[in-house]
């Protein structure tokens, strides 16, 4: 099965571009603020560190049957990077399943961001051949689980390592693009 790509996406105030490594020095710049890693854990990257991950990133996943999607959220009005989103997505026996997430920098979170984005990435992954999106949540983090309700995830039931499993599933045949 050959592998999806990260394409352009374009919401009603955001576009989302598929994420390049001269994306590094401004995306050094935004999630800047420990307090993004509260729940996500790490540290904020430099910008050299930043860098070297966006590298490995475009380089793609070294497993055929897994595709790294990620883009940057660019707001268009203030012509500036806002965060990212990514798309993991694996081949299983259900179809491909992708597992999604989002971070916003701290001084454009509240602004519903995460929420267009995540809609529109959500929206995207169900006009390719994905049958579900997941995303693990951690049980206190309110702001994410808001965005994933919006995106027409819910909660599972099932957890891993501490985060709950959230999930929407796509019950149309999958065709080809
Ligand atoms: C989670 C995150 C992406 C939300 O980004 P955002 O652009 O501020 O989100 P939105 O503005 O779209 O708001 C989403 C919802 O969260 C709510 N919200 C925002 N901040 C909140 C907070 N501190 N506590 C509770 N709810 C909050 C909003 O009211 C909104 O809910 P609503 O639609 O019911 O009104 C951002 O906080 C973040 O990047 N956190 C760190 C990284 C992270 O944990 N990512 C999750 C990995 S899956």
């Amino acid at each position: 099965m050959s592998r999806l790509s990260a394409e352009a996406i374009g919401t009603g105030r955001l576009d989302l571009e598929p994420l390049r490594v001269d994306h590094a020095d401004e995306m050094a710049r935004v999630p800047a603020d420990p307090a993004l890693h509260t729940f996500i854990g790490g540290v904020p990257d430099t910008p050299q560190a930043l860098r070297s991950r966006y590298e490995r990133l475009a380089k793609g996943s070294p497993d055929p049957a897994v595709s790294w999607l990620n883009w940057v959220i660019r707001l268009r009005a203030q012509e500036c990077l806002t965060g990212t989103v990514q798309a993991t997505v694996r081949t299983t026996g259900q179809g491909l399943v992708a597992e999604i997430a989002w971070v916003v920098g701290s001084v454009w979170q509240g602004r519903g961001i995460a929420t267009e984005a995540a809609r529109g990435l959500v929206g995207r992954l169900a006009r390719q051949r994905v049958r579900s999106v997941i995303a693990h949540i951690h049980p206190e983090h309110h702001a994410s689980a808001a965005v994933a309700l919006a995106a027409g995830l819910t909660p599972t039931g099932r957890w891993h390592d501490g985060e709950l499993r959230w999930q929407r599933s796509f019950s149309r045949v999958p065709t080809p693009d």
